[in-house]
């Protein structure tokens, strides 16, 4: 079986072809960043127009590359939601107009779920039930999976998500957006303790998050120095990110004593962070449990993940008419 998939939630245009016997064949992404980046984050109207400049040559292209056409594509899945309505509305226009051109079915993907089960296409020994921290630019959720389409809420941020803050915080240290990935490098150079930043709901026994007071006292203690050097934005980018971590793993514990599951997953684009899954590591040894995270290249927003749940969801029988649409608030626990 053979997926086109189509991720247009938010500012990367991601057009993939996933092979159920061959696996990827190819991970089209175009990335808006530098476009956004002036602003210091994602201008809805400018991402949607770029979605429907590029969505068709990535399309084109995506097919004549891996000898794909509608003689042998089984479906097409493409992100109905949660995202930004515009951006949403080019992907679920094309693939919509796509499987009504190729008479094949259509199945809508959210887009949390896609991060969450492209953990599953590089670890063949993850299994259901887990927990898993999905973690980017707009959420923060604690989920437990039952099965592929069966999702509980556990927990997720009452405010800012994690991704979000690590962006606005280096847009204050003068880095370039999206900046989760940058501050983390700086905060490499960093001294330990230098800051003490709050960390909120950490003593609360439920696994709700909040980042929003965390965020701001950052931003004031930036903007509080009268001047800054290199070795102050690291020490600040170091406490930041330390306390960021020590909140993740904190509540991460505490799901998996509550749930009594021994598997976590992490997934979005700040699974990508290297020193989050090093300590989330070491809790779930002290556990007895273990860490699955996606490829490097399959955490932040990309269309296989979209094509790989496209499958799964095409394989159990599930897909959708030409009226559905999109969902731009649409909850990881109502996709079924
Ligand atoms: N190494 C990293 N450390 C921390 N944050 C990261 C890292 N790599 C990417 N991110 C963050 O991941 C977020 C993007 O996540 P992604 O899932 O691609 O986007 P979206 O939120 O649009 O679904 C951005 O906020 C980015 O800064
Ligand atoms: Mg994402």
């Amino acid at each position: 079986m053979r997926i086109l998939g189509i991720e247009t939630s938010c500012d990367e245009t991601g057009i993939a072809v996933y092979d159920s016997k061959l696996g990827i064949l190819i991970n089209n992404i175009h990335s808006q960043a530098n476009t956004h980046s002036k602003y210091g984050g994602i201008v809805p109207e400018l991402a949607a127009r770029n979605h429907n400049k590029n969505i068709i040559s990535l399309i084109k292209d995506a097919l004549s590359k891996t000898n794909s056409s509608k003689n042998n594509i089984h479906g097409i899945a493409y992100t109905a939601g949660p995202g930004l309505v515009g951006s949403l509305l080019v992907g679920a226009s094309v693939a919509k107009s796509l499987a009504y051109a190729w008479n094949i079915p259509v199945i809508t993907i959210n887009h949390m779920e896609g991060h969450l089960l492209s953990t599953m296409l590089s670890n063949n020994e993850l299994s259901f039930p887990f927990l898993a921290l999905l973690v980017s630019g707009k959420h923060t959720q604690l989920i437990k999976a039952n099965n592929i389409g069966d999702y509980i809420l556990l927990g997720e941020s009452l405010d800012d998500a994690v991704g979000e803050v690590f962006d606005k915080v280096a847009v204050a240290l003068g880095l370039k957006y999206p900046g989760g990935l940058s501050l983390s490098i700086l905060a490499n150079d960093g001294i330990s303790n230098r800051y003490n930043f709050p960390k909120p709901l950490i003593n609360k026994p439920n696994l709700m998050f909040s980042f929003s007071g965390l965020k701001t006292s950052v931003i004031n203690t930036i903007h509080s120095l009268s001047s800054i050097n290199y070795q102050d934005k690291a020490n600040i980018a170091k406490s930041f990110e330390d306390t960021i971590i020590e909140i993740l793993v904190n509540k991460c514990s505490k799901a998996m004593h509550i749930s009594k599951l021994k598997t976590l997953v992490i997934a979005g684009g700040v699974s990508a962070n290297f020193k989050l899954r090093f300590y989330l590591k070491n809790m779930i040894n002290k556990r007895k449990g273990i860490l699955f995270y996606p490829k490097q290249e399959l955490c932040t927003d990309n269309g296989i993940m979209i094509a790989y749940a496209g499958l799964l969801h095409l394989k159990n029988g599930k897909y959708n008419n030409l009226k559905t649409s999109i969902k731009s608030d649409w909850k990881i626990d109502s996709v079924n």
